[in-house]
């Protein structure tokens, strides 16, 4: 069957099949993905590092049977610079994995998924802490891996420049292997941890991956048993053509930012027939567009609530916002209400600043203008059915498997999300009505891979 045959919900798929059924996960940004979020009245007086509000959300997300819920991370601050975060909740936030583990222990069946850097890390500490969070969780673990964005998270590991983008991805490319070779490292059913026989693990189930390569040296075994589920889910988001090809090789759920449906469609059958390339089931790849919701029970209260919060960006803010997403420009000396001045060619990633150039010409926008669009990014606004309506769109015309959802802020969307939308998505058969499994993989529908035999090398570039 090829990738535009699957089954669609509805049809009846063929014995030993599953239908195919939307998944969810929810990106926490502390107090919301929309830049002002964090102004929102309801907002947690916490910040970004109230924990409490972080496990109220964690709960309604539960309530509402999400796969997963989300964090991403950098590992420096997460901007340009100092100055262009002063008036964003973006200059603070938990290191993800620290969080996920308090949150696990006040959630049952919600998947956890980390952000963890293949540039700014070894491949045993990321083996070893997602093999930890998959043991605490009961097999609820998932890794976005990243190759990092942000230049600055150079100057925080001993570089003035960030590693080149082809380098990055070579390195990528290596360090998966290993921490796939280090979660084998003990068969599963090896540590048997025989009280009365005085036998904690049998040493024939133990291959350590002995993995020496372009990057790493790495001879182990990792120090802790295999994790539950075979290994923790391997989130990812390259978009640049490396990226779209790692993602499709080793990627089980993608992340992707689409504005329209056409090229969500573009880039779902493109990531697919990669994986099919690599031999891979394409069925084992999800994708997931990010999906910012405003609900209400009208569509002009909707809009109320996407106006309300931009109207909290300030003029900073909004002019930050243009200039460090369009280049190495100080729009300081030109009015917020008049136009995007011509910038030359730049530094900064010139996909992102083509875009946001290409719209303020097309459309006369001003640079406050042009802000307000970029913040309300990928928003979905409108009643319950209608957002409904936009989600099922894009699952049956195969732009999307399911969704990573940022609510601009919380935890009112949150709520809302879970109390109007999703019930409206069961009633039409596209979400489950409860967690009929435990581990992230099995909400997924993803196999849990099989363990190495001992005798077997981790890897080709293993010895
Ligand atoms: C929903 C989403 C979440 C992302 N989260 C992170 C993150 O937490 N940290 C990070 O460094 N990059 C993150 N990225 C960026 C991607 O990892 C990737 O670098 C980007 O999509 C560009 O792809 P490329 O590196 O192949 O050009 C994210 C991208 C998307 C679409």
């Amino acid at each position: 069957m090829t990738v535009g045959e699957r089954p669609t919900v509805g049809q009846r798929p063929t014995p030993g099949e599953r239908p195919r059924r939307l998944t969810f996960g929810a990106l926490l940004h502390g107090s919301g993905g929309h830049i002002a979020g964090w102004r929102h009245p309801s907002s947690p007086p916490g910040g970004q590092l109230d924990l409490g509000h972080h496990i109220r959300v964690a709960r309604i997300l539960e309530r509402g049977t999400f796969d997963a819920l989300f964090l991403a991370d950098v590992v420096a601050i997460w901007g340009h610079d100092l100055d262009s975060l002063r008036r964003t909740a973006r200059a603070e936030h938990f290191e993800p994995l620290t969080l996920l583990a308090a949150l696990s222990t006040v959630t049952e069946r919600i998947g956890l998924v980390a952000t963890a850097t293949t540039t700014y890390n070894e491949p045993f500490h990321v083996a070893r802490k997602f093999a930890s969070l998959d043991h605490i969780s009961g097999g609820r673990a998932g890794w976005n891996v990243v190759t990092s964005v942000v230049p600055l998270e150079a100057g925080n590991f001993g570089r003035d420049t960030h590693l080149d983008h082809p380098l990055r991805y070579r390195r990528a490319e290596e360090f998966v292997g290993v921490v796939r070779a280090l979660w084998d490292s003990f068969a599963d059913g090896s540590v048997v941890r025989d009280r009365a026989g005085g036998r904690y693990y049998d040493p024939a189930g133990l291959s350590p991956p002995h993995h020496a390569g372009e990057h790493f040296t790495v001879r182990g075994p990792l120090n802790i048993s295999r994790p539950p589920q075979g290994h923790p889910v391997i989130f990812q988001a390259g978009s640049s053509e490396t990226g779209r090809d790692f993602a499709a090789r080793h990627g089980e759920v993608i992340f992707t930012a689409q504005v329209t449906l056409a090229g969500a469609q573009a880039f779902y059958a493109d990531v697919k027939a990669r994986a099919a390339a690599h031999g891979r089931d394409p069925d084992r790849l999800l994708v997931w567009p990010v999906l910012a919701p405003y609900v209400a029970s009208t569509e002009a209260e909707a809009r109320a609530r996407l106006d309300e919060l931009q109207e909290l960006v300030h003029d900073d803010v909004a002019r930050r916002l243009v200039q460090d997403n369009i280049g190495d420009v100080d729009l300081s000396p030109y009015p917020l209400d008049g136009p995007v001045p011509d910038v030359g060619v730049t530094n900064r990633s010139r996909s992102r600043q083509d875009l946001l150039l290409d719209l303020a010409r097309r459309e006369r926008l001003t640079i406050r203008q042009l802000a307000l669009r970029f913040a309300a990014v990928s928003s979905v606004v409108g009643t319950p059915e209608a957002v409904a309506d936009h989600i099922e769109r894009w699952f049956r015309a195969r732009a999307a498997d399911g969704f990573n959802i940022s609510f601009p802020n919380l935890p009112g969307p949150a709520e809302d999300f879970v109390d109007q939308v999703v019930p409206e998505l069961r009633r039409r058969g596209l979400f489950r009505t409860e967690y009929e499994q435990t581990t992230l993989r099995g909400h997924l529908g993803l196999g849990r891979p099989t363990s190495r035999p001992a005798s077997v090398p981790a890897e080709a570039t293993t010895r």
